[in-house]
């Protein structure tokens, strides 16, 4: 670890204004950088310029507006590097068919690059395969601009706390080529107090990848355990804690329910097992990992026909869309492949969420509150741990529907509470009171 030192405020252009962009740029603003934000899409640009924000991150537009004079927007790339410092790259790297991330965006960045009369360090920000950064390397080689620095400095924000999570991180990491300019992107975080990782390319590029599969294990492997809990008479949540008290294991990542989404795990484990496999190496764990997670979205749909018998016909209740709470996230949401199944075996989905939209759930009807989700439902399923239903009076709308059965797919709700409120519950890997009522 080299000490980070602090330097005045400095210019950067962030390429993409989705969510890591927009955190990006905001919190280094925040952080007194004058910030340029580019972005192809220009009703999007037109949007921020009018001083509104195109997504949902809690915080962001109190950021935004509070450093509206070291925020800039635009959709034209020399505006966007002309006076730039550093170059941001924040673009999407969604999979591709055969699973490799689609690096289409990167590369359009790296080749729209003007020729300044001044030093540039480009910086990846998004996820990308390990040895992307060799490759751009060279494609700035072959356009004549070696001077152009070049650094990986992956990030690791959550979405619901990507702003805390930016400012406050556990740790800065920082990849380059050349030790002064791995020392210039770390000196652009001076302000914030964590350690800084200062490694080559590659394993920058790896620390993403192993960072995110390592979580991705673990919740797959507290659903697992959930499952056996349930086929044993254990409960899981008693389990994670008891196992999560074991310092060298940690509590973390340890909640049962039903499987990951969101727009990183699924397609960055894509591309690590793909990554793997392009270099002659077949990564077992991770391929059970992501199995374990497509078989743990698919459970809920047995448990609700324990409960109804055959769903045709039946109508179900999905409480809950986005991938989890405080973001309106549909990307590789449970929530899709639940709603998928169930309108295949013919039953008649509704689904309630306070901020997420089923534009993308053809045949899901989205109603505005939950007592209206519940209304005359054979059965519910909490996908989405928000905290509304936290405040939900059960009780009251269990009598409201056709049969009271509701399957906590995030072991959001008091079990005992639940059944005295008349409900046939199940929750993950929470046999013992769970299936009471089955
Ligand atoms: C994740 C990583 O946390 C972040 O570091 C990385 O940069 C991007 O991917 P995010 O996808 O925003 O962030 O959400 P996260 O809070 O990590 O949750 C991911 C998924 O795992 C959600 O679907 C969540 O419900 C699920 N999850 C998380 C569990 O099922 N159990 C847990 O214990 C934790």
């Amino acid at each position: 670890m080299r000490p980070v030192v602090a330097e005045p405020g400095k210019r950067i252009a962030v390429f993409g204004a989705g969510y890591v962009g927009l955190v990006t740029g905001a919190c280094f603003a925040e952080l007194g950088h004058d910030v340029v934000v580019r972005d192809v899409d220009t009703a999007k640009i037109g949007v921020l310029q009018a001083g509104d924000v195109p997504i949902f991150e809690p915080g962001l537009d109190e950021v935004l507006d509070q450093n509206r004079e070291r925020l800039r927007f635009t959709s034209d790339v020399a505006e966007a590097v002309e006076a730039a410092e550093f170059v941001y790259v924040a673009v999407g790297t969604p999979p591709t068919y055969s699973g490799d991330a689609d690096l289409s965006a990167v590369w359009t960045v790296v080749d729209e690059l003007p020729r300044l009369d001044h030093r540039i360090v480009v910086v990846m920000k998004s996820t990308v395969p390990v040895g992307t950064g060799d490759k751009v390397r060279h494609r700035l080689d072959g356009r004549g601009l070696a001077d152009v620095g070049y650094a990986s400095n992956p990030e690791f924000t959550a979405e619901g706390t990507a702003l805390r999570d930016f400012m406050h991180p556990d740790r800065i990491v920082v990849g380059s080529f050349d030790d002064g300019d791995g020392d210039a992107v770390a000196a652009l975080h001076s302000g914030i107090d964590a350690p800084v990782v200062h490694c080559d390319v590659a394993s920058a590029e790896m620390i993403k990848l192993a960072a995110n599969a390592a979580l991705m294990t673990r919740i797959s492997f507290i659903n697992e355990i959930a499952n056996v809990c349930e086929a044993t008479g254990a409960d899981v949540v008693s389990v994670a804690e008891g196992v999560g008290l074991d310092r060298r294991i940690g509590p973390k990542f340890l909640r049962a329910g039903i499987g990951f989404g969101g727009s990183c795990f699924p397609k960055d484990s894509l591309a690590l097992k793909q990554l793997a496999a392009n270099s002659g190496y077949h990564f077992q764990l991770l391929n059970a990992v992501i199995e374990v997670n497509e078989l743990q979205k698919r459970r809920v749909l047995a448990k609700l026909e324990r409960h109804l018998g055959t769903l045709r016909g039946k109508t179900v209740a999905l409480l809950g869309l986005a991938f989890k709470p405080n973001t309106d996230d549909m990307r590789e949401a449970p929530s899709l492949v639940l709603a998928g199944r169930l309108l295949s075996e013919g039953a008649t989905v509704r689904a309630w969420d306070p901020v997420a939209h089923a534009h993308d759930l053809r045949g899901v009807m989205q109603v505005d509150s939950v007592e209206e989700a519940l209304a005359g439902a054979d059965a519910a399923v909490l996908v989405t741990e928000w905290p509304q239903l936290g405040e939900v009076d059960w009780a009251k709308i269990a009598g409201t529907m056709t049969t009271p059965v509701l399957i906590d797919g995030r072991n959001m709700l008091e079990p005992a509470a639940m059944l005295a409120a008349g409900f046939r519950y199940e929750a993950i890997g929470r046999a013992a009171s769970g299936n009471a009522g089955g």
